[in-house]
């Protein structure tokens, strides 16, 4: 395995000066504002309807039903404000959306792609983890067979998308690296080591064809159906297929955070140290990415705040032997801080969305929107820092 260079950490004073302004009450004022958006939002997502992955112009997420890739999104959101307030009105609705995801297994509704850990992970394995929920506990073990069962021999990946073995759709995404921690919590619960092979072997296969040899990634990666040999990169949300999809920078900043936590296994660390290294570099005068890391001030392109709230998710999980902690603990924090000064007002009173200017994908909607999980991994941000216990999907 050939390791990516390591880029140095360019102007880390920018970073210990922002977090400098990430006060206890500026945390607290952020969260109170987020859940009186989380409490407005619960008045229209309710019985079966979610929110839609990203809001209309004026930042109002559209009902949707429980069918898509994001609907976890807001029972993770639900799973958190009832940890942190203790208020019953959050653990009842959360609930209500477990109750929607067992039916979506039941029913069989778009439940075979790889996204069983946005899904199953945010409600069932939190709803079990919080309340000892033994039938969200079996769900979300269905959720984690479904997702092992996308593993494919020939090229030693899991397939993301699609019909299994369709030529058009065999390969591997970096998003991916968020839903592998279902299968080592299967693991842990069942004691069944498949879980956790596959979880291992999708990994090392991702970090040597996803991750260039400059720190940048793809978003997917392709394979040869017939034989597995390795194909090509290739984007799917990204502006081009050599540029770096910003959002797809910071999954595997938090990704492999969190794989490499889950695994207890840090040899691998200096591929974090490379993507995230390449992350922070390129965030621009406020910080916060554009949305294609080839865009910074001036491109006229829009931000996507998402990519940064998700890499202030890994950051913040540095441990204190890394190199560079305390620059990645300055730079969380400064995500974080940035993220409240700047996108967190512009959506008018009825918005339902915690932050503005997310981009969920640009050649769809290339103006800026809320996004649900933007809005997710900032609340999670905040909840670590204001209650370091919160239970998460890990
Ligand atoms: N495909 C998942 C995402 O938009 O990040």
């Amino acid at each position: 395995m050939t390791q990516p260079v390591c880029e140095t950490l360019k102007n880390p004073e920018r970073w210990f000066e922002k977090a400098k302004e990430l006060t206890p009450e500026k945390m607290k004022a952020a969260l109170d504002a987020a859940l009186l958006r989380i409490d407005h939002g619960m008045e229209l997502y309710k019985g079966g309807v979610f929110p839609s992955a990203t809001t209309d112009p004026l930042y109002i997420y559209p009902e949707t039903e429980n069918k898509g890739w994001t609907e976890g999104f807001w029972s993770g959101m639900l799973w958190l404000a009832y940890q942190l307030t203790g208020q019953q009105k959050y653990r009842t609705a959360a609930e209500e959306t477990v109750a929607s995801f067992i039916d979506r297994m039941d029913k069989q509704i778009n439940v075979h792609f790889h996204d069983m850990g946005f899904l199953y992970g945010l409600s069932c394995v939190m709803a079990y983890e919080i309340t000892g929920d033994e039938r969200a506990k079996e769900y979300a073990l269905k959720s984690a067979d479904n997702l092992a069962d996308r593993f494919q021999e020939k090229g030693q990946f899991i397939q993301a998308w699609g019909e299994m073995n369709a030529p058009d759709n065999y390969r591997l995404i970096i998003d991916c690296l968020m839903n592998l921690p279902l299968l080592f919590w299967a693991t842990e619960q069942t004691g069944k080591q498949r879980y956790t092979e596959i979880a291992k072997i999708h990994l090392d296969t991702t970090l040597e064809t996803i991750i260039r040899p400059d720190g940048t990634t793809f978003h997917t990666f392709f394979f040869d159906p017939e034989t597995g040999a390795r194909a090509k990169g290739v984007t799917a949300q990204g502006y081009a297929d050599d540029s770096c999809w910003a959002r797809g920078q910071s999954w595997a900043v938090y990704g492999l955070m969190m794989d490499f936590e889950r695994m207890g296994d840090y040899s691998k660390l200096p591929y974090w140290y490379s993507v995230t290294n390449v992350f922070l570099n390129r965030s621009p005068s406020d910080l916060i990415a554009y949305w294609d890391l080839i865009f910074t001030d001036g491109s006229g392109h829009p931000r996507d705040t998402s990519a940064s709230a998700i890499a202030a998710c890994g950051l913040m999980r540095a441990k204190p032997e890394f190199e560079n902690y305390e620059l990645y603990q300055a730079a969380a924090k400064a995500l974080i801080c940035s993220l409240i000064d700047n996108y967190t007002t512009a959506q008018g009173e009825e918005s339902t969305a915690l932050l503005s200017d997310g981009i969920c994908h640009w050649k769809r909607v290339p103006t800026p929107e809320g996004t649900i999980f933007g809005d997710y991994y900032y609340l999670e941000a905040l909840a670590k820092y204001i209650k370091p216990d919160v239970i998460l999907f890990r």
